[in-house]
């Protein structure tokens, strides 16, 4: 059996977990410093690294007694080493790296957008979707030898990417954003229509109420055969910024620019999957990243793609410690333990084949 217990601090939450054979969790610990951020509309840096430096110890005890186990019982560690916050990814890292030389544990850095991915490894990752629920899960395709290859759909608040998944730690970049992320795209659209931080919540909170097809915003397709799987978001936020200053002095239809800015995010992400999906012939599509938790995405999704979807449940979309640990779990396999020679690497990529 394999216990890790998995650090992430590469943003705004500081996370624990351990994590048993890479899929069932045995604790997931998250203290979120939203509240802290919110005054500021945005993530503050080094607001983000002091309070991770408060709250490390404690989050990484309580995911340790919650799972029942002790320093002893630990197979390894592993930590998210970017991409992410240079002095936030600091705090996680060091910490691992001292427990790490001081029990004689191996030690696995972890790229968080592949922590994002894994979350779909994780038990609860697999009985969202009404498809999933009558297929077998990716653990269990995994141990048959067939859960590859896999689509991959990464919407983060830094990150848009479609990946083509072959092996464990084996991706192909079809396309990434050329401009803003969804997310980012999210929290810039919510800042312009008044609504708090985190955008994306806020966004979703407010299209409930709104018309989808109130406005026509854009949907950027990038048709261009090198951009066929690329996303691009900024002409979408710029229509939005025009409505709105059309609207002047008037008051804002919130809620239904909210949902018509929304309704053409997914829009997009649904066909661009879609189009990779038939393209290469996966059957499987795997949906990750903070954006995954939007409801409208997730019920696009179930509906409009063809073959089955993996979505992790909404606490395993944010960022978390116990993705890091499914992620960590399959690294110490192949290529194994990474040592404590290693640094922050704040822009870090996923690690794509040429
Ligand atoms: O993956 P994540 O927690 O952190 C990064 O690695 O970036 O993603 C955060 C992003 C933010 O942009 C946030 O606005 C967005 O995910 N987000 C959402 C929702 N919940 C979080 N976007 C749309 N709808 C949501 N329900
Ligand atoms: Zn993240």
């Amino acid at each position: 059996m394999s216990l890790i217990l998995a650090i992430e601090t590469s943003c705004d939450e500081t996370a624990a977990a351990v994590v048993e054979n890479g899929h069932r969790i045995r604790s997931n610990i998250v203290a979120s410093q939203i509240e802290l951020h919110r005054p500021y509309g945005g993530v503050f840096p080094e607001v983000a690294s002091r309070q991770h430096v408060f709250d490390i110890v404690p989050v990484i005890a309580r995911a340790l007694s919650e799972a029942g186990v002790d320093w002893a019982d630990l197979t390894a560690l592993a930590v998210t080493a970017g991409p992410g916050l240079a002095g936030a990814l600091l705090v996680g890292v060091n910490t691992a790296k001292a427990i790490a030389w001081s029990r004689s544990l191996p030690l696995v850095a972890v790229n968080h957008l592949e922590g994002h991915l894994y979350s779909n490894w994780l038990d609860e990752g697999d009985r969202l979707t009404t498809a999933a629920l009558t297929r077998p899960t990716l653990p269990e395709l995994d141990a048959a030898g067939q859960a590859f290859p896999l689509l991959v759909l990464i919407v983060s608040g830094g990150h848009t990417e479609l990946v083509l998944m072959t092996g464990h730690g084996q991706y192909r970049r079809l396309g990434a954003t050329l401009d803003d992320a969804a997310g980012e795209a999210f929290d810039k659209v919510a800042r312009l229509l008044g609504l708090g931080y985190p955008g994306g919540p806020a966004i979703q909170q407010a299209a409930t109420s709104g018309d989808p097809t109130a406005f026509d915003f854009p949907r950027a397709l990038t048709t261009q055969p090198e951009h066929r799987f690329d996303f691009s978001f900024s002409g979408l936020k710029t229509a939005v910024l025009r409505q709105v200053r059309e609207f002047g002095e008037t008051a804002l239809p919130v809620a239904d620019l909210a949902a018509s800015f929304q309704a053409a995010v997914v829009d997009v992400l649904i066909a661009k999957t879609a189009d990779a999906a038939a393209e290469f012939g996966v059957g499987r599509v795997c949906v990750c990243g903070g954006v995954a938790a939007n409801r409208a995405l997730r019920a696009a999704l179930a509906d409009r793609l063809p073959g089955a979807v993996s979505i992790p449940p909404l606490f395993l979309c944010t960022d978390n410690a116990a993705m890091i640990a499914a992620a960590g779990h399959y690294r110490l396999h192949r290529p194994g333990p990474t040592g404590l020679d290693f640094d922050v690497e704040p822009d870090l990529a996923l690690p794509v084949e040429a």
